[in-house]
């Protein structure tokens, strides 16, 4: 058994709170469990064996979510202005199942699985986060990507009435968000698409109702609050590359031997760091999950694609 396939317990041992939350946690997490599908323990690959879980609290109020301000804790101060209920995704490009379908009936039948997984954004400070989602793989191969898919394009809702920092010129940013995968990163055992944190429905500042978790991958690749989904032949564009070519890759792989040009990704701090106490240790390649996926980019000059 690979590290990072949990193993099944029993339903007992599932704290409560999990699944019956409210409403929409219930529906959603419990359209897998209807179907005979069963929330499976946490898998820790990856881990250290310092990596204690980061307080909720924390994960939950310091942010990065630009559609509602810059400042890391505009997410959760303003994230409540948007509406998740109904959510509609876009399905396109070379697929046989393209078309708008909603998000429920997307994840209906599917296992949600529990995977705690290190965080490392680019800025250089991590978090430890008990995810729940789904297998990307299980929900992009019910579209049928055909032969020509070999990258798959994400994008964040676009909705300025409901997300502040879409209206200001602020960031830069050209919206909507946009992201993308190499097919083969995206059908990987371990990125999922996520629809709650800590045992509960995920929270609009972290990416409602759900949103990408790539854990070899710098925080900026797991784009928020996802509306479309399109298979593509060529290597899709993605924000941060956009805005800053110089600085953004498309792969962003976690690799502490390439600098920022404007500071180092040889370490990070752990939240929460304070100036007091910055929390500091090494940054492992890939993240920490080189065993996994450093084979996806075989021949492929890792300090290029930064
Ligand atoms: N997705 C969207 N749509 N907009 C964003 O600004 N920020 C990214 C990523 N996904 C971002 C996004 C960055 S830079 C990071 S580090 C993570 O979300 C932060 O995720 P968290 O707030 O759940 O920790």
């Amino acid at each position: 058994m690979s590290r990072y396939e949990p193993a099944s317990i029993p339903s007992s041992e599932i704290t409560p709170e999990s699944l019956f939350l409210n409403r929409r946690a219930f529906m959603r997490n419990s359209a897998a469990l209807a179907a005979g599908a069963s929330l499976v323990s946490p898998a820790s690959a990856g881990l250290q064996p310092d990596d204690d879980v980061t307080p909720e609290q924390i994960a939950t109020s310091y942010n990065n979510f630009y559609e509602f301000g810059t400042d890391k804790g505009d997410p959760a101060r303003y994230a409540h202005e948007l509406t998740t209920e109904p959510w509609r995704v876009t399905v396109s490009g070379e697929a046989g199942k393209t078309g708008e379908f909603d998000f429920d009936d997307i994840i209906k039948g599917m296992t949600v699985e529990e995977r705690i997984y290190r965080f490392r954004c680019v800025e250089a400070w991590s978090m430890v986060v008990p995810w729940m989602g789904i297998p990307l793989k299980n929900i992009l191969q019910q579209f049928e990507p055909n032969g020509n898919a070999r990258f798959v394009e994400f994008k964040t809702l676009l909705r300025p009435s409901e997300m502040r920092g879409q209206r200001s010129f602020f960031s830069g940013i050209e919206w909507p968000y946009v992201e993308g995968l190499r097919l083969d990163e995206a059908y990987h055992p371990l990125t999922i698409m996520v629809t709650g944190m800590y045992g509960k429905t995920l929270p609009n500042q972290n990416g409602a109702p759900w949103r990408l978790m790539v854990p070899w991958k710098y925080g900026f690749k797991s784009i928020k609050s996802i509306v479309s989904i399109r298979f593509t032949e060529r290597q899709p564009r993605n924000t941060w590359n956009m805005l800053a070519p110089n600085e953004y890759g498309f792969y962003a792989n976690v690799n502490p031997a390439v600098s920022h040009p404007r500071w180092s990704q040889a370490s990070e701090r752990r939240l929460p760091s304070t100036l007091f106490d910055p929390n500091t240790r090494p940054t492992l390649p890939f993240n920490g999950y080189a065993d996994e996926v450093a084979g996806l980019y075989a021949g492929m000059d890792l300090a290029k694609y930064y």
